[in-house]
Parts: structure tokens; sequence; C-alpha cells
């Protein structure tokens, strides 16, 4: 059979990681790490949403090239990042190993959660395993870690009108390349606050937050939740 097929995961985002260029050394408020939500630069909510004080156990679920998770360490939290992708992972290491307080683990995100037993007072995800990992699994997976009254929170793109559940994702290469297609799952506010009580979740809260002021339209969905 031709055309697209699923690729394996992390081949897929080694070559996003390739593609992707660095976080920037400082932030427009001067800052050398910071916490960002969304897709716009210098736009939206902190790490205040998460609710954890220095000496919690955070966990992000496809870290990335880890500033995010940075960002936590050197507030004192215990940042545990998590990412499939070897190159996505190497790149996290390079520039944030030496922060400490900071932990990297090449895993997949529902394995880690189903082997690593210690706990998490608050798990994360932005852009990430959240929106490319069927609910179903990840769902009861993170509930189980997350110590009572710990706060789940992700970011991801809002769902187009019309197309949910489990969706096709394309990832470009080169012009006369195809591209690699990984799955991620887009719902609306009411699917994903039903499916989060779904597994004993409370206090949802799943709304958009608008782009910044310019030509970009697009949000930025982030949804909330308490264990
Ligand atoms: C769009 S990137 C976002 C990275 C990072 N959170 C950021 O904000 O820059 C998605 C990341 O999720 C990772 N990822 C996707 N599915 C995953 C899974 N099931 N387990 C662990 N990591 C995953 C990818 O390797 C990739 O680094």
């Amino acid at each position: 059979m031709s055309g697209a097929h699923v690729t394996d995961t992390a081949i897929a985002w080694d070559t996003y990681s390739r593609q992707r260029p660095e976080r920037r050394p400082v932030n427009a408020f001067g800052e050398e790490t910071w916490f960002n939500w969304t897709q716009y630069a210098d736009h939206g909510p902190g790490v205040e949403l998460l609710e954890v004080q220095p000496g919690a156990r955070v966990l992000d679920l496809g870290c990335g090239k880890g500033g995010n998770a940075a960002h936590l360490a050197t507030l004192g939290v215990i940042a545990v990042g998590v990412d499939v992708s070897p190159c996505q992972l190497a790149a996290a290491q390079e520039r944030w190993g030496w922060v400490p307080g900071l932990e990297f683990h090449q895993t997949e995100a529902v394995a880690f959660l189903r082997e690593d037993q210690q706990g998490f007072d608050a798990v994360y995800s932005v852009y990430g395993a959240a929106w490319f990992t069927d609910p179903a699994l990840l769902l009861p997976a993170i509930r189980e870690q997350l110590r009572p009254g710990g706060r789940l929170v992700f970011s991801q793109r809002p769902p187009v009108p019309g197309c949910y559940g489990c969706q096709a994702s394309y990832i470009p290469r080169g012009a006369d390349e195809d591209p690699l297609v990984v799955k991620r799952w887009d719902y609306e506010p009411d699917a994903w606050e039903q499916l989060l009580k779904e597994y004993g979740f409370t206090d949802v809260d799943a709304t958009v937050l608008a782009a910044p002021p310019g030509n970009r339209t697009v949000g930025t969905f982030v949804v909330r939740a308490r264990a």
C-alpha cells in the first residue's frame, strides 16, 4: 500500500528536533530562563498555573529541548523532563544539564509514568506528550502518579472545528520528501472536561488563551485539572 503511514515516534520527533531553533539566550524581559505555555514568544501565564513551591517534584511530559523544566529547576523545584526523542534530549542536556535539581529521561511518557513510583506534585505538558498520546492511556497513568491536590496542566493548539479525536499531525521534511506522520488527540473543552472527570480528576478548566495582538489569530488551548 502506498501513501502516508504513522512514523516511529522517536524518528519523527528527531526530525522535528533538527528543524527547531534553540530557545533564545534571553527573553524580552532579559531573563535567561522562563516558562512559556504558548506558541508565541513572551506571551501568556507562567509557572503559577502549576501551584508548586520549592522542593516540589514536577514532571514535564514531552519536555523537548528542556527550557521550561530548566526554569522550574532554577526556582528550586525538582524538575523531571521526559521525551521520546534522543535529539531533543541531547539538546536539553547540552544546554541545561548543569542546572541543579533537573533530570532528563529519554523514554515514552506512559512507560515512564508506569515505571516511576515516586509520585509528582504537578505534571505538565507544553505542546508535548499530552497532545500526542491517547488520553485513554495517558490520563490514568498520570492520575496514578499525581499526589492528592496536585495539578495537571497542558497546552496545545485549539482543535480545528469538526476535527475531533485522533488526528494525523504532519512533520515536514525537504521539498522532495514526504512529511512524517504522528498521531495527536484533539477535543473541544467540554469533551476534555468529561474525559478528565472520567479518569478521576477534579477542578477541571479548559480554556483558549487569545493570541497576542497582531496578525496571528490562533490562540492556545490550556487545560487544567487537579488530582
Ligand atoms: C511539539 S514538541 C514540544 C516540545 C516542548 N514541550 C516545547 O514546548 O518546546 C513535542 C515533544 O513531545 C515529545 N513527545 C511526543 N510524544 C511523546 C511521548 N509519547 N512520550 C514522550 N515524549 C513525547 C516529542 O519528542 C517532542 O519533543
